[in-house]
């Protein structure tokens, strides 16, 4: 692959990133995806499978809800030492690298400050932070063999705090720095980290809301509505193939939070 360096000079990176689709953006062949049994999961693995990319799905607990053409689908807790390294064992043989990684791996239990535990402070830096790091630590080889990207799901909790809790709020927030300094030091190897910070989406979460809580939720969006998983999807999808884009947080919440 040639490049053009700083000076215009052309350059062999020596990595294969010259697929592209005919409309221009970067074509995404294999791409991992870890906490792929949430709703927001699933929906970024049907859009990728759809886009014709061959996917490895990652879940914990649950599963995908149906046979939705992933090439394989690997257990893992992302928690545990060692578990984004299995992870990425797993990947298929023949795959030359890898094209995109989606951290969608996360989550939270809803806690008042005062009653928040520090077991449950440490459990939720565990999924929310120190996971991704070690998939993204443990996916460079791979990703920077292809000049992949990475997309890590945060969440506007990280910026405006939320109901969930300081817990989940400071999480996504150490997720937004995470995201930030990975940028820096991987961008050199062709890697771009993403950040996409979804506003609550239509999922088991709103499903629990009242309906004076929806209604609230709703008068403070632009848009007056929810946003669907599938929204974000194509979000995550965009940012991965967007090719000067790195380090940013995009958010996705229908216009409540305005960065
Ligand atoms: N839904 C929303 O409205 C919303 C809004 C903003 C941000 N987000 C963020 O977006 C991401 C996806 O959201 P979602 O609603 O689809 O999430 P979700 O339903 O809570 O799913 C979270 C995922 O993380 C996995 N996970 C949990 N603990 C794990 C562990 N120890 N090891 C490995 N995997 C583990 C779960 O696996 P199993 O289920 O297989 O156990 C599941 O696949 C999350 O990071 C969430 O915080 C969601």
């Amino acid at each position: 692959m040639t490049d053009v360096n700083a000076r215009g000079e052309a350059v062999d990176t020596g990595r294969d990133v010259s697929v592209a689709n005919t409309d221009g953006r970067r074509q995404i062949r294999y791409a991992l995806v870890t906490g792929a049994s949430g709703d927001l999961g699933r929906a970024v693995v049907r859009r990728l499978v759809a886009e014709g990319a061959r996917v490895v799905a990652h879940c914990h607990r649950g599963d995908l809800g149906g046979d939705v053409g992933v090439e394989r689908l690997v257990r893992a807790d992302l928690v545990a030492p060692g578990g984004a390294d299995e992870l990425l064992d797993a990947l298929p043989a023949d795959w030359p690298g890898l094209d995109l990684l989606v951290n969608c791996v996360g989550g939270a239990r809803p806690r008042p400050f005062a009653e928040l535990r520090d077991d449950e402070w440490d459990a939720c830096l565990a999924v929310n932070v120190t996971a991704p790091f070690r998939v993204i630590r443990a996916a460079v080889a791979p990703l920077s063999r292809v000049g992949g990207a990475v997309v890590n799901l945060s969440s506007v909790a990280a910026l405006t705090g939320g109901a969930f809790g300081p817990h989940y709020a400071a999480a996504k927030a150490a997720l937004i720095g995470l995201t930030r300094s990975a940028a820096r030091e991987l961008g050199r190897a062709g890697i771009r980290v993403n950040v996409v910070a979804p506003g609550p989406v239509e999922s088991r979460m709103t499903a629990s809301l009242t309906d004076a809580q929806l209604t609230a939720l709703l008068d403070a969006t632009a848009l007056g509505r929810v946003v669907q998983p599938e929204e974000v999807a194509d979000t995550v999808v965009w940012l991965a193939s967007a090719s000067a884009v790195t380090g940013q947080t995009v958010v996705v919440d229908g216009g409540r939070c305005f960065v």
